[in-house]
């Protein structure tokens, strides 16, 4: 349903686009052949009034040659000469066809004498006329028939242009020699040209929009592969791929696209990883519990020290259950970017406090813990955040350092950021052991036979808490020798 109307609304504007591109550029041809047939129209008259004004006035004057300079014109030899002059006009000019310029004299009260045809002298230009006269010079008239325009959807209609020139009668009379040009030859190119240029626009806006939509389907096809391959990608399914071919939008779409999904896959890999370790790490507690339960069932009654040995169990693992809802919760809190505050604080003193907790919570260890030197290091972040972090550390350090051990916390300014820095004395990591410690659920396997009781939850939760801090986390360690964590964080 979507998809069609996406089809009519490219088709509209491919319809839309090649009307408007085809149409201007029909228009500006059009205009420009109207232009130049006009311009000739106008000059036509002027070129043929120039060249014959002149004959006439030869003309006249040798009739006045023939009179004498100084002899006064009688009537009856004005009547002559007037007759001989306009047989001359006659002879010159002759009967026109109306495509030809046409030719009228007048005389001063624009009374036609003499005319090359019934449609060479033109009314209502009797102002063009008078200044002719009275200026003693050339003036010209266009009378408008038509617009430019009219050419566009019936014949062509052009203005008629006449060329008023004085002249000088026999006799000294003055009198007008009128050119008037009907431009009906340029009239009928213009004609003739609408025709093919209308079916050349028409099959112009035909082939545009053929390939528009061509080119659409195209993309149209690309779009709708990538769709149903989409579709077919639900979350059970994160192994479908989009194609990807082609140096193009459409192929970069579909490789982002496909980019997506890759993460999509490792996140629900993570997850399901994760509840699968969760679930596990959660049923050796209910486990334990379940079989203390049993054995009150069977003999708790009878034998106080069986009951009291059970409880003691059930009390211990049912700690370590709610230790690891606490540790999961945590986890899930620590990158939560939303809650982080940003406030000024004092990393010493926190150092300080992360350094007693871990004491008085190993102090039966009896170690050697140090602590930041005196003095204050002002940083802004979020404290609570930072603690958790050193915590965590720290609680690693002391719990795997032998008794005796030593567990240093410095810390120090470098550039932007603040360095936390959790040495210990303790059993080392190995080398194979260190790419893998940050990730949820991981214990070397010393640490797994070992009696100390984690879950492989407490790097994780540092690393990510780091990251919402937007600081790092490294680590250096030597087995037999001790291990360095190092963290910074921006100074804000
Ligand atoms: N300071 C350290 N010295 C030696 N090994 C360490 C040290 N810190 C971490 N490790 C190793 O890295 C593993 C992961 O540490 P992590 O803190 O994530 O889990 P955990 O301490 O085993 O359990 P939890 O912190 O959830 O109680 C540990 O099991 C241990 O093998
Ligand atoms: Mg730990």
């Amino acid at each position: 349903m979507e998809r069609s109307s996406l089809r009519t609304r490219l088709l509209a504007v491919s319809v839309l686009f090649s009307v408007l591109t085809v149409g201007g550029i029909s228009l500006t041809s059009y205009m420009i052949v109207t232009d130049s047939m006009a311009s000739v129209a106008r000059d036509r008259p002027v070129r043929v009034a120039s060249v014959n004004a002149r004959v006439l006035d030869i003309q006249a004057r040798e009739s006045e040659g023939n009179i004498g300079l100084d002899e006064e014109w009688s009537a009856e030899s004005q009547e002559a000469a007037l007759t001989e002059y306009l047989d001359q006009a006659s002879t010159i000019f002759g009967e026109r066809a109306p495509s030809e310029p046409q030719i009228a004299i007048l005389d001063s009260d624009f009374v036609p004498l003499w005319t090359s045809s019934d449609i060479a002298v033109v009314a209502g230009i009797e102002g063009q006329r008078r200044s002719a006269l009275e200026l003693g010079e050339q003036t010209a008239s266009a009378i408008e028939r038509g617009s430019m325009f009219s050419g566009l959807i019936g014949p062509t209609v052009l203005d008629v242009h006449v060329v008023h020139t004085p002249v000088v009668l026999p006799g000294g009379e003055p009198g007008l020699f009128e050119v008037a040009y009907y431009p009906f030859r340029e009239e009928a190119v213009i004609d003739s040209i609408r025709p093919p240029m209308f079916a050349l626009a028409v099959f112009a806006m035909l082939i545009m929009v053929v390939m528009m939509q061509t080119s659409m389907g195209w993309v149209l096809r690309l779009v709708n592969e990538l769709r149903r391959t989409a579709d077919s990608v639900d979350a059970g399914q994160l192994d479908v791929r989009l194609p990807e071919g082609g140096e193009h939008e459409i192929g970069e779409l579909a490789r982002s696209i496909n980019g997506l999904i890759e993460r999509l896959h490792q996140r629900a890999e993570m997850q399901a990883r994760f509840v699968a370790d969760a679930s596990h790490e959660l049923s050796t507690p209910v486990a334990g519990i379940r079989g203390y339960t049993n054995i009150l069932r069977a003999w708790g009654g009878e034998d106080p020290e069986v009951r009291s040995e059970a409880i003691a169990a059930i009390d211990r693992e049912s700690r370590r259950m709610a230790r690891l809802c606490g540790n999961l919760l945590s986890l899930v809190r620590s990158d939560q970017v939303v809650h982080v505050k940003s406030v000024q604080f004092d990393a010493n003193a926190v150092a300080r406090e992360a350094l007693a907790a871990a004491a008085t919570h190993h102090h039966e260890k009896g170690l050697d813990i140090v602590g930041p030197a005196e003095g204050q290091l002002f940083m802004t972040s979020d404290p609570d955040r930072v603690e958790d972090v050193l915590s965590v550390l720290l609680d690693n350090a002391c719990k795997y350092t032998l008794e005796g051990g030593r567990v240093e916390l410095s810390t120090r300014r470098e550039q932007d950021s603040i360095v936390f820095e959790i040495s210990d004395t303790g059993a080392g990591i190995p080398l194979e052991d260190l790419p893998n410690i940050f990730e949820r659920f991981y214990r070397s396997d010393a640490s797994r036979t070992e009696a100390t009781g984690g879950f492989g939850l407490g790097l994780a939760i540092a690393k990510t808490t780091v990251d919402v801090l937007h600081g790092s986390m490294g680590v250096t360690s030597t087995v037999g020798e001790g291990s360095v964590f190092t963290v910074r964080v921006p100074r804000g």
